[in-house]
């Protein structure tokens, strides 16, 4: 038998600190997740679904699209599922990209575009952040005629920074047509700025290389069904479904999914908590002498020297979060926002730690 360097040699997975069992009783501002819950109105539909668990799902997720396409104003043909949007970026990878390849990203951003990147034995671009944020016109700059596919992450997962219409605009005005480019959105709903891009004008007009990818896992609070969607042109659709595994999205997440994009009530108190707990938090960190970085999203990444040691001190103080040194950012650590007692009770171990 002979594995594959491309896999073997990649950097090991760092579980993101499994909660179970006797750490059951750690509050977990980790992973971005939402505070709040599940739309109430999926966890009524999972219900009434789970006595239908023997069914194999619809292969084609027809309910699911269409109403995903209905949110955005698009056609069912506009839309695939995925088995979270990290399966997305897999499906992306393994129809655009093979050896001698390359794929622009930012250094700093959401790990998976990296790892799929090298699996299929391509090469990732990686462009450095300016000011935490995507700099787009040297990713724009980074592109060779062996580019296939650009990642851009906005907001930004683990910096929180978001770029601007205008930006976003000259940055896709450069980039050559056979190049693919996908612009994560995983928090889309959690942007504040006014100038945060909309792209699905785009996406209708018949863009034919831009490709919108978002999530159940943040604000809709699924993670742990694993659903995620993107939008894009019909023929692209079409391509990334021939590399899609059948029955990639199952039955309970489909249904839940149709619950949650129409439960505009649970979204909008997400969001509005995630507005107030940003507040909170800014407010909080400086008030401790930090500089977080402003957010555009449901969490915040602040600089405080050790990342390492700042995490294990929290740990033991009953919180995880996320050490950026692994994500190319030393000395800095990303926080998702919890419940209010959650966060004050945050700032008081963060407090504590901090002062050894
Ligand atoms: C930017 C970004 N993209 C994609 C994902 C993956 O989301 P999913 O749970 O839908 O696979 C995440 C999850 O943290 C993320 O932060």
């Amino acid at each position: 038998m002979r594995f594959k360097p491309e896999i073997q040699n990649l950097p090991p997975y760092k579980p993101a600190k499994l909660i179970t069992g006797p750490t059951a009783d750690l509050v977990k501002l980790s992973s971005n997740e939402n505070p709040l819950g599940p739309s109430p109105k999926a966890l009524a539909a999972l219900q009434t679904a789970i006595s239908q668990a023997h069914r194999y799902p619809d292969s084609a997720s027809v309910a699911l699209r269409q109403a995903l396409a209905a949110h955005a104003e698009l056609a069912l043909d506009n839309v695939i599922c995925g088995n979270g949007s990290d399966e997305l970026v897999l499906l992306i990878c393994l129809a655009f990209l093979g050896a001698g390849d390359e794929a622009v990203m930012a250094d700093g951003t959401f790990i998976s575009y990296k790892l799929r990147t090298l699996e299929l034995g391509a090469r990732p671009v990686r462009v450095p952040l300016r000011d935490y944020a995507h700099d787009l016109a040297a990713m724009a700059a980074a592109i060779t005629p062996r580019t296939r596919v650009v990642f851009i992450c906005n907001p930004n997962n683990p910096t929180g920074t978001a770029n601007g219409t205008a930006e976003v605009e000259a940055f896709l005005a450069r980039v050559p047509d056979d190049v693919l480019v996908v612009l994560d959105e995983a928090y889309v709903e959690f942007a504040t700025r006014p100038d945060y891009p909309d792209l699905l004008p785009a996406i209708r007009a018949g863009c034919p290389n831009l490709l919108l990818l978002r999530t159940f896992a943040k604000i809709y609070g699924l993670a742990g069904l694993r659903l995620g969607y993107a939008y894009g042109a019909p023929a692209l659709i079409t391509y990334l479904d021939q590399a899609r595994p059948t029955f990639n999205v199952n039955l309970l997440a489909q249904v839940a999914g149709v619950a949650a994009i129409t439960d505009g009530e649970h979204v909008a108190r997400s969001r509005a908590h995630a507005d107030a707990s940003r507040v909170f938090f800014l407010a909080q960190l400086r008030a401790l002498g930090l500089a977080p970085i402003p957010s555009e999203t449901n969490f915040v990444a602040v600089a405080v020297g050790d990342d390492d040691a700042v995490s294990d001190g929290l740990r033991a103080r009953g919180f995880t979060v996320t050490p950026l040194a692994g994500w190319g950012l030393p000395g800095l650590i990303r926080i998702s926002f919890g419940t209010v007692a959650q966060n004050a009770g945050f700032i008081a171990a963060l407090q504590a730690v901090l002062n050894g």
